[in-house]
């Protein structure tokens, strides 16, 4: 099997897992605090994707959240998963949250899936071949006025709340903007702007198990990533992200200084 089927299989398996599973409060953890939450399932379908994966291709290397990475040529290719974006959500709602594989050759991606698991909805692309929700394709929104944007973000306390440099542009973005909205899912709210359902994405953490399958997704879209900064989005490491629904918004906002 090719790398992109194991992962569409794979990643169907834990969605049908996890809409399934049952949750006693004593499987909640906090992790490196109240905001950072962990479950059994965390670890579970993490385990379940390493395991997969390294079984079909021994060779490559897997960045996921919850285990550390294991050593491995920095020429391999690397698999980064999130097993569960959007734990808060799984654990007080059961919706809006994301298994997520993306699969990348040193700085070239190859696909990314992210799966909305309650929904059952799955977006995928593989460079250079579009991007897709389950078998329609999407593709980013037309809107080029900053006072017509949607805006989404992952965590309003990091975004607004907390003191950080980007924080006034952030607030100014946030009062110039028609409207923000926070679904609590890096990866989800990347595949809102990639179809067209949020215009703008901004977030002050990210790590790459988080947005290295939907980055993917959204620029298969038509759409565009860098850090808040305006750098090019980096493939390893954590980060300050920004997405955009086209290069010319872009442009635009971070010329107006935002
Ligand atoms: C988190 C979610 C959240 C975002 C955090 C992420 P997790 O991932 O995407 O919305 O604000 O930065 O770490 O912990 O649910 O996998
Ligand atoms: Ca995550
Ligand atoms: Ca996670």
């Amino acid at each position: 099997m090719e790398r992109f089927e194991l992962a569409k299989s794979a990643i169907i398996r834990a969605g049908a897992a996890l809409r399934q599973c049952s949750l006693d409060k004593t499987e909640v953890q906090r992790k490196t605090g109240h905001q950072d939450l962990v479950t059994c399932w965390d670890r579970k379908i993490e385990q379940m994707l390493r395991r997969e994966i390294l079984d079909a291709f021994p060779q490559d290397r897997v960045l996921g959240e919850e285990y550390p990475e294991e050593p491995g040529s920095l020429d391999a290719v690397v698999w980064y998963f999130d097993p569960i974006d959007g734990t808060t959500n799984f654990v007080n709602q059961r919706r809006s949250y994301a298994v997520s594989i993306g699969c990348w050759e040193g700085e070239q991606p190859l696909f990314g899936l992210v799966l909305d698991v309650e929904r059952s909805s799955l977006y995928w692309a593989k460079k250079g071949s579009g991007a897709w929700r389950d078998s329609e394709a999407i593709c980013v929104s037309q809107r080029r006025e900053i006072s017509d944007l949607l805006l989404t973000t992952p965590c309003i306390q990091y975004t607004f709340l907390e003191i950080h440099p980007h924080r006034e542009r952030m607030l100014k973005l946030a009062r110039d903007v028609r409207a923000v909205r926070s679904l609590g899912s890096v990866a989800l709210e990347l595949c809102q702007v990639a179809a067209g359902e949020a215009d703008m994405f901004v977030t002050t953490r990210s790590a790459p198990w988080d947005h290295n399958a939907a980055r993917v997704i959204l620029q298969e879209a038509g759409g565009c990533i860098c850090t808040l900064d305006g750098d090019t989005l980096p493939v390893n490491s954590k980060t300050t992200v920004a997405a955009f629904n086209s290069p010319e918004m872009q442009k635009l906002i971070l010329q107006s200084k935002y």
